[in-house]
C-alpha cells in the first residue's frame, strides 16, 4: 500500500469559552475537534460528513495550518508540520490549498479575476516569473472552464458556479498536492453543483490531486469520495470506504444520517426506514461522558456512559472502523456479496 501523504494523529482543538467584553474571563472550553486521527493516501478523496458544528471546518483549518492544534500532530509527506522551520513550512504550505464554500463572500469584490487568481504568485513569487503571470492566470481560467479573455472582469460579473470555478483556479495556482474542499458546492444550485463536482473529478485526474471533501450533502460526498469519515461532536465515529459506509453503516449515528437520505429507487425505499434522532446535538463545551452520541442513541447501555468507545475495525475486509460499543455487524453472505438491505429492526421508527 502507498505511504500516506497526510497523517492526522490524535488532533485536538479547544477554543476558550469566555464571558465579559472588557475583562474576558475563561469559563470553559469548546472542544471543536477532540482527538481525530486518519491517514490520507495520494490520489484519493476522503469525504467528511457530519452535522453543523461537529468540527469539520476547524479540522480543515488545522490541516491548512491556519491554526495550530491544541494537541496532536499533522504529518505531511512523512514530516511533522510543527517541526518545520518557517522557510520549510512556507514551502510545504503551497502543497495544501483550500477551496471554500461561499463563492459570494470568499472573493474580494474589488479585485479583478486576474488579480484574485494571481495573488498566490505574489505570496510565492518564485513559482512563476513575473512576466509569465498573465499567461499562467489565463491558463488557469482555461483549465477550470472559464474564458481566458475574462481576466479583467470582477467577481460580480460571474454566476455562482463560475465564481466557484474562480476559487478553484486560485486554489490550483500553486500546483498543490492536496486540496481541502470545505463545502465547495453547498451554496450552488443542484444543476451547477454537478458541473462543479465533475470539474473537481476531472482536475483530480489531470493533476493527480488528493482531496479532503467536506459536505453536508451525503449523496454529493458519496459520488466523489473513495473513503468517507463521519464526524460527531469533534470526533470521527466511523470511517471506511464509500461502499462500506453507505451500504453497511455500523455506527448508529451513520445509520441515522443515511436513513434521512432519499433512496432513488422507490422499490428499494422499503429497505431503509427513517430514523428520527431525539434531541439536539449536545454542546461541544460540555460533551456527554463516554460515548458522545449516547444521549441520542437507541442502543445506549451503561457502558456507553462510562467508557468512550475506541475506533475499532469492523469485519474482515479491512478499511472500515467504527467507534461504538454495539456496532451493527456487517451482514455478509457466503459468497462475500453484501446482502444490501440493512437490519434496522432495533431502530426507532418514525
Ligand atoms: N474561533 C473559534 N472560537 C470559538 N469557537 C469556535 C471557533 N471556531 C469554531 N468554534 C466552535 O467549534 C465548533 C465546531 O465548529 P466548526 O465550524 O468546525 O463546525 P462545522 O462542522 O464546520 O459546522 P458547519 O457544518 O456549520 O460548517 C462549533 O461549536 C463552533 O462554534
Ligand atoms: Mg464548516
Amino acid at each position: 500500500m502507498a505511504e500516506p501523504i497526510l497523517q492526522v494523529k490524535d488532533v485536538v482543538k479547544h477554543y476558550p469559552l469566555t464571558r465579559g467584553i472588557i475583562f474576558k474571563k475563561e469559563i470553559g472550553q469548546v472542544r471543536a475537534v477532540d482527538g481525530v486521527s486518519f491517514d490520507l493516501f495520494p490520489g484519493e478523496t476522503l469525504g467528511i460528513v457530519g452535522e453543523s458544528g461537529c468540527g469539520k471546518s476547524t479540522l480543515a483549518r488545522l490541516i491548512m495550518r491556519l491554526e495550530d492544534p491544541t494537541a496532536g500532530q499533522i504529518w505531511f509527506e512523512g514530516e511533522d508540520m510543527a517541526s518545520l522551520g518557517a522557510k520549510a513550512m512556507r514551502a510545504k504550505r503551497r502543497d495544501i490549498q483550500i477551496v471554500l464554500q461561499d463563492p459570494y463572500t470568499s472573493l474580494n469584490p474589488r479585485m479583478t479575476v486576474g488579480d484574485i487568481i494571481g495573488e498566490p504568485f505574489d505570496i510565492h513569487p518564485s513559482v512563476i516569473p513575473k512576466g509569465d503571470r498573465k499567461r499562467a492566470v489565463q491558463d488557469l481560467l482555461d483549465v477550470v472552464g472559464l474564458n481566458p479573455e475574462h481576466i479583467s472582469r470582477y467577481p460580480h460579473q460571474f454566476s455562482g458556479g463560475q465564481r466557484q470555478r474562480i476559487g478553484i483556479a486560485r486554489g490550483l495556482a500553486l500546483r498543490p498536492k492536496i486540496i481541502v474542499c470545505d463545502e465547495p458546492v453547498s451554496a450552488l444550485d443542484v444543476s451547477v453543483q454537478a458541473q462543479v463536482i465533475n470539474l473537481f473529478e476531472q482536475l483530480q485526474d489531470e493533476f493527480n490531486l488528493t482531496y479532503i471533501f467536506i459536505a453536508h450533502d451525503l449523496s454529493v460526498v458519496r459520488h466523489i469520495s473513495d473513503r468517507v469519515g463521519v464526524m460527531y461532536l469533534g470526533k470521527i465515529v466511523e470511517v471506511g470506504d464509500e461502499a462500506s459506509i453507505y451500504e453497511h453503516p455500523t455506527h448508529p449515528y451513520t445509520q441515522a444520517l443515511l436513513s434521512a437520505v432519499p433512496v432513488p429507487d422507490p422499490v428499494g425505499r422499503d429497505d431503509r426506514r427513517r430514523i428520527v434522532l431525539q434531541g439536539d446535538v449536545p454542546s461541544p463545551a460540555n460533551p456527554p461522558s463516554g460515548c458522545r452520541f449516547r444521549t441520542r442513541c437507541w442502543k445506549a447501555q451503561d457502558i456507553c456512559t462510562q467508557q468512550e468507545p475506541p475506533l475499532i475495525q469492523i469485519g474482515t475486509a479491512g478499511g472500515q472502523y467504527s467507534a461504538c460499543h454495539f456496532p451493527q455487524e456487517r451482514d455478509i453472505v457466503n459468497n462475500d456479496v453484501p446482502t444490501g438491505a440493512l437490519d434496522l429492526s432495533d431502530m426507532p421508527k418514525e
